[in-house]
């Protein structure tokens, strides 16, 4: 059976292939570490090199945890990736009926996307749709 937010996924926000970063995303949030906030959130970074996973990991000195977006990010910049395409973004577990709000990327990660993504870049955001990295962060700081 299909969840709700995957049915309004179909429903037209997402073309198929932006789905399917979306379904990399969902899978990478099941290797999340999240025991504290028990809140898994998984990213898919499309880059020159390829699609680059992250999931949150969190530690028990809590503001050590880090994002799943910056996950994704860091680890694209290690592995060499220079372009980035599009990010898509899942809160799985997010119920349906929660606020919009709780399946947004945070402050600090827009601010670090927008380091190294151009503003007008796609951002997948699972059940939500299609953003642009400026819509969300019209003037990061340089
Ligand atoms: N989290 C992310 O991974 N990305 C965001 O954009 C917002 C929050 C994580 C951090 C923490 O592990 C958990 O979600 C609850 O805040």
């Amino acid at each position: 059976m299909r969840t709700i937010s995957e049915a309004m996924n179909v429903a037209g926000l997402f073309s198929e292939e932006e789905l399917s970063l979306l379904a990399a995303a969902r899978q990478a949030a099941k290797r999340a570490h999240c025991p504290y906030s028990h809140f898994a959130v998984g990213a898919a970074l499309e880059t020159d090199i390829g699609i680059v996973l992250g999931c949150n990991v969190e530690n028990a000195s809590y503001g050590l945890s880090c994002c799943a977006e910056r996950v994704a990010l860091f680890t694209a910049v290690a592995q060499g990736a220079t372009r980035f395409l599009r990010l898509a973004l899942s809160c799985p577990a997010t119920a349906p009926d929660a606020p919009v709000e709780s399946r947004m990327p945070c402050g600090a990660c827009l601010q670090v996307l927008a380091e190294f993504l151009p503003l007008e870049t796609p951002l997948l955001i699972d059940g939500v749709g299609k953003k642009q990295l400026k819509e969300l962060l019209p003037y990061p700081f340089r």
